[in-house]
């Protein structure tokens, strides 16, 4: 669950992004932040993992305080997808979704095996699992996307 309580954001230079946010996010729920360009959704949503952090109000996670986590470890639980795929150009697809479980101290066969499974679950097919983000189509790079910023556990919300 993920409980915004009064957050606002008000930028250095007094842009006012996010103005008294108030809002639960039920476990096993999906919530969707629809507006126009510019009213202050991906600010909202980049302070539940503290990409930016909030000027006034809390942000709990399951019960705790996200201002007091560690940043690191707060975000390897929080599944993300980049605006535009945000893929590792060096590395392959299949290492590019191995790359949280590699950083959460899975082997090397192990998180490659799970990035085989996740990419098997998003429709893409092995060969693609090889290639090199410059080699993808945009729709392919974008599927590679998702299972590459999931986190280590399956996400409550
Ligand atoms: N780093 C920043 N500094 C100043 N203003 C910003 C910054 N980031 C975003 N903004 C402004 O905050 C408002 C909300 O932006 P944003 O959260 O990106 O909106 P959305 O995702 O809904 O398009 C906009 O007016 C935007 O110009
Ligand atoms: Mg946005």
């Amino acid at each position: 669950m993920i409980t915004f309580r009064g957050v606002s954001k008000t930028y250095p230079d007094g842009t006012s992004a996010v103005d008294g946010l108030s809002l639960t996010v039920e476990v096993s729920s999906m919530t969707v932040f629809v507006g126009p360009s510019g009213c202050g959704k991906t600010t909202a949503m980049r302070m539940i993992n503290r990409m930016i952090e909030p000027t006034e109000g809390t942000i709990e996670i399951n019960g705790s305080d996200a201002a007091y986590r560690r940043p690191a470890q707060l975000r390897q639980g929080i599944g993300y997808v980049m605006q535009h795929a945000g893929l590792l150009p060096h590395r392959t697809v299949v290492d590019n979704v191995a790359t949280v479980l590699r950083l959460t101290g899975q082997s090397r066969k192990e998180a490659r095996g799970a990035s085989y499974e996740m990419l098997t679950r998003v429709g893409l097919d092995e060969s693609l699992a090889r290639r090199y983000p410059s080699q993808l189509s945009g729709g392919s790079s974008s599927a590679s996307a998702w299972p590459g910023r999931s986190p280590r556990t399956r996400p409550s919300c």
